[in-house]
């Protein structure tokens, strides 16, 4: 199968192979070529160049553009070429909404103080125990297919709304499921300590115990994940739980990927270095002691932004990290309870005006980096030869930084994956 992409405004986002993140001041350029042509075979990037595509043809078609030597031929019109965003956070596989605690949370109450009153996490915990797992994938798959169609290409997606052995095994099968039905890259993260279950209240301890013990065996038996993450945070796990949980998870080969820093300067970003996670992520809560800590580790700090704006929280220091010489990745957080939204246009936007970032930064921010705090750098978040095809062609747009600035302007003409 042989696809040209021709008549290319502009083709963004253009890596040689092997650089599998962007640091620093690194972060502040995109590569891109004006006017240029690509060439799709079998789903992977062949070759792309400028101009018109002068390769083979038989010379008897418009353009030299034979249906012989193509399956097809898309003409971008002048729109933009760019590798999709990778979403390196999210628990879009949830049951229902948390739309009563919006009311809550308008009037005052604070995330934490909602689920010390048993709200929140465990709220999202008892509906999706109610919930068969044909409903929860066909809830999820909708909004998959809603981000998909903001631009995601890949998406990581966490279980931790089960809380229960079986019912953090149903959503790691939705997400299993998501991935076998859709187009888009998935990675799984089993999240059982995201909040201690009902039945445990009061027994951290114990918690941890069926976590480390049961969960984390039979997600491993069953291949369900990926990797493991903790809410390592105040009034959720110590970094002690954390510790335990990561070594546990080593010994099945799980990679961590934390949850730090959200409510409190909690050590996550410690405890996830130490144990060589691939990510720490929130981070609105960091001193310079956490830049020092991830400075040369393989550690991608990924900041949200959108569980900053929606829970009105003080927003990651992200322009002191890429000073400092960090790399930096951002997610959406797609979940009930602290970020409704999957739009990565809009995290764009608000790193710009709410970080600081330049549109280059968010960018690479969305795309190569996120696509390392996933493990899928190899393949996506950049226009390399050889990775796959998984791209956005937009309207023609003037700049990249308008596709940050008129973040409500819908800009995708259409999606390759
Ligand atoms: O990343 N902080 C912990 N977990 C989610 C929120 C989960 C929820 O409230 O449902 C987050 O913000
Ligand atoms: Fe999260």
């Amino acid at each position: 199968m042989r696809i040209l992409i021709r008549n290319i405004g502009r083709l963004c986002g253009i890596l040689p192979a092997g650089i599998r993140r962007l640091e620093g001041r690194d972060m502040g350029s995109v590569a891109g070529i004006d006017k240029a042509w690509l060439m799709i075979e079998d789903g992977v990037i062949a070759s792309f160049g400028a101009g018109e595509w002068e390769g083979e043809s038989d010379g008897g078609c418009e353009g030299g553009l034979c249906c012989g030597v193509f399956d097809e031929v898309i003409d971008a019109e002048g729109g933009w070429v760019m590798p999709t965003f990778c979403d390196p956070h999210t628990h879009i596989v949830y049951a229902g909404s948390r739309d009563g605690e919006f009311r809550d949370k308008i009037a005052g109450l604070s995330y934490e103080e909602i689920a010390a009153r048993g709200g929140g996490i465990l709220n999202s915990a008892d509906l999706l125990h109610e919930t068969s797992e044909d409903e929860l994938f066909e809830q999820s798959a909708r909004r998959v297919r809603e981000v998909m169609a903001k631009g995601t290409g890949a998406l990581e997606i966490k279980s931790g709304y089960g809380l229960r052995t079986e019912d953090e095994l149903k959503m790691l099968r939705v997400i299993r499921r998501i991935r076998e039905e859709f187009p888009i890259t998935v990675k799984a993260t089993f999240l059982g300590a995201h909040a201690v279950g009902r039945e445990y209240l009061g027994r951290r301890g114990a918690y941890v115990d069926l976590v480390c013990n049961e969960m984390l065996p039979a997600v491993a038996a069953e291949g369900l994940a990926e990797y493991v993450d903790v809410f390592c945070d105040q009034g959720f796990f110590s970094c002690d739980d954390c510790a335990r949980i990561l070594e546990r998870a080593a010994e099945f080969n799980l990679r961590g990927k934390i949850h730090a820093n959200e409510l409190a300067v909690s050590g996550g970003v410690q405890v996830g270095v130490s144990h060589n996670a691939l990510s720490v992520d929130h981070l609105e809560r960091t001193g310079d002691e956490e830049i020092a800590c991830l400075k040369g580790s393989n550690t991608m700090p990924t900041m949200l932004p959108g569980a900053s704006f929606f829970l009105g929280m003080p927003y990651g220091r992200a322009r002191a990290f890429i000073d400092a010489g960090l790399p930096l990745a951002l997610a959406s957080d797609y979940n009930p309870g602290s970020s409704p939204s999957g739009d990565m246009r809009f995290v764009m936007a608000l790193a710009c005006i709410k970080q600081r970032l330049t549109p280059e930064e968010a960018f690479n921010a969305c795309t190569i980096n996120a696509a390392y705090a996933m493990g899928v750098e190899d393949t996506l978040g950049s226009i390399t030869p050889g990775k796959h095809a998984s791209l956005i062609i937009t309207e023609p747009l003037p700049s990249l930084a308008f596709i940050p600035y008129a973040h409500q302007t819908p800009f995708i003409k259409r999606m390759v994956f």
